[in-house]
């Protein structure tokens, strides 16, 4: 509404939809990511400046952004954030009170932001629902101190149900052999409480594995020691009743470097398939994984093949994630997923952000939205390289969006200007119709939304208690 939304791009991409037990898995071609500099880029963009165009970069983020604290005033780390949410990715508030979970890190353990990874632990944090100008109340830990030091927890989500239990879903990391670290996509369950003081969560006493990566369609440490796997987000299928379906972070299984790069990964890009593999593309091997549960409980899960691959195009697909909405009578999958600058293969380029995609199933040979996928970018200066002194500084200025409803998106500040961040970034708002997006600035200061602006449009637990 009041965006002005630029004519369709056309892709090869069909929408169509697949049966979800099928082998088929869409293909995010390298001639998809080539439009983010033949459509997205300004060419003339001089240093510093910001060469993505409007329609898909978020607003500056001002450097003196505030920090997220403690009680006792100390800066908590913050960095991927979820609400809960049922199995339509509505986000609930509780008795009053809205909830959001974070990767959080001790800023005065003695480590640097970048150090965070491997001492990630899930903390919360609430305030009161629709309270967008209150500060988020530390909760602390969710799992208290039960994980030991060799471990970290990953992103990342949770479901809540009407009666209070929680399914908190996140990847347990083990760091024991740092060579060798093994990521186990895991659940744990319990309760919330609030009172009139606030919100706490019980019983999330024992971690329940669901998922290691087979090497057979999801790579696995001992086929790559880079190999990336985590970030389970799960919902049920509108078309399909009664089943709960998950997407997570993977990699096309195989040797690390065995890959060769196939025309399907290219597309229409211009280049040959040895070509690209000669020059390493071969070591990008995003995918977006897919399993359905078998049971109820939620605690037994069956793989079936991925519903997207980056081959030779990106080696991050991350918090992958699913909005569905019913458009003029029919269902349209809009799959989310956050990607680096830095893991796009030899040749390509793009922004770190949200990349997007629409189809007409949870498996569907996805339209790439904006025909690249771009959906939000950070202002970066794509003619240059990321380490060149003429990049825009901004380049990083937030990363781990998460996509809600309304088009809402919230991430975490991580460097504005050379200023280190690991608090929640303004959020913005991204006008999605049909297969385009645009960048909604008639919202809030040129559309820069509150710092932490994660709102509930579902309550649960009840009467309100705060
Ligand atoms: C994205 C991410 C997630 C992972 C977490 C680890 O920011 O890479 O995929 O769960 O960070 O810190």
């Amino acid at each position: 509404p009041g965006v002005d939304h630029p004519a369709e791009t056309p892709t090869d991409h069909t929408g169509q939809a697949y049966p979800v037990e099928s082998s088929y898995t869409m293909k995010w071609t390298r001639e998809d990511v080539q439009r983010i500099m033949s459509q997205h880029n300004d060419p003339t963009a001089g240093p510093g400046e910001n060469s993505l165009s409007d329609q898909v970069s978020m607003p500056d983020i001002p450097s003196d952004f505030p920090a997220m604290k403690d009680e006792n005033g100390d800066p908590v780390w913050v960095w991927d954030t979820w609400p809960m949410t049922d199995e339509h990715g509505n986000q609930y508030s509780y008795k009053g009170w809205d909830v959001i979970f974070s990767l959080t890190a001790d800023s005065k353990a003695g480590y640097t932001f970048d150090d965070r990874h491997v001492n990630a632990r899930i903390g919360y944090w609430f305030r009161k629902k629709n309270r967008a100008d209150d500060q988020w109340i530390y909760g602390g830990n969710v799992f208290g101190d039960r994980t030991p030091a060799h471990k970290a927890e990953w992103s990342g989500s949770t479901r809540i149900y009407p009666d209070g239990t929680i399914k908190l879903f996140y990847t347990d990391l083990d760091f024991a052999d740092r060579n060798k670290p093994k990521a186990v996509i895991a659940m744990s369950e319990g309760r919330i409480n609030a009172d009139q003081d606030g919100v706490s969560f019980h019983g999330l006493d024992e971690t329940t594995p669901l998922l290691e990566p087979d090497g057979v369609r999801y790579q696995n440490v001992e086929q790559n020691a880079y190999f990336n796997f985590r970030d389970p987000f799960t919902f049920e299928d509108p078309a399909q009743p009664g089943k709960t379906f998950m997407v997570f972070e993977g990699n096309t299984a195989g040797q690390k470097g065995d890959y060769q790069c196939q025309q399907s990964d290219l597309g229409d890009s211009g280049e040959t398939p040895e070509d690209v593999t000669a020059r390493g593309a071969n070591h990008q091997m995003a995918n977006i994984g897919l399993a359905v549960a078998e049971n109820d409980d939620l605690t037994e899960w069956r793989y079936l093949d991925p519903i997207l691959s980056a081959n030779c195009v990106n080696d991050q697909t991350e918090r992958p994630q699913f909005v569905i909405e019913k458009v003029n009578g029919e269902w349209q999958y809009y799959l989310y997923t956050i990607s680096h600058a830095f893991t796009y293969a030899a040749g390509l380029r793009g922004p770190d952000g949200v990349y997007g995609f629409v189809g007409d199933g949870i498996r569907s040979d996805f339209k790439p939205l904006n025909g690249s996928g771009l959906a939000l970018g950070n202002p970066s200066n794509l003619n240059y390289s990321p380490t060149d002194d003429r990049k825009n500084t901004r380049q990083y200025q937030s990363y781990s969006h998460y996509v809600m409803p309304d088009g809402l998106v919230e991430s975490f500040i991580d460097n504005v200007d050379g200023r280190r961040g690991g608090t929640l970034a303004p959020t913005v708002r991204i006008d999605v119709e049909g297969t385009t997006s645009v960048v909604d600035r008639n919202v809030g200061d040129d559309g820069l939304l509150p710092y932490g602006f994660i709102p509930t449009n579902r309550s649960a637990g009840g009467p309100e208690v705060t």
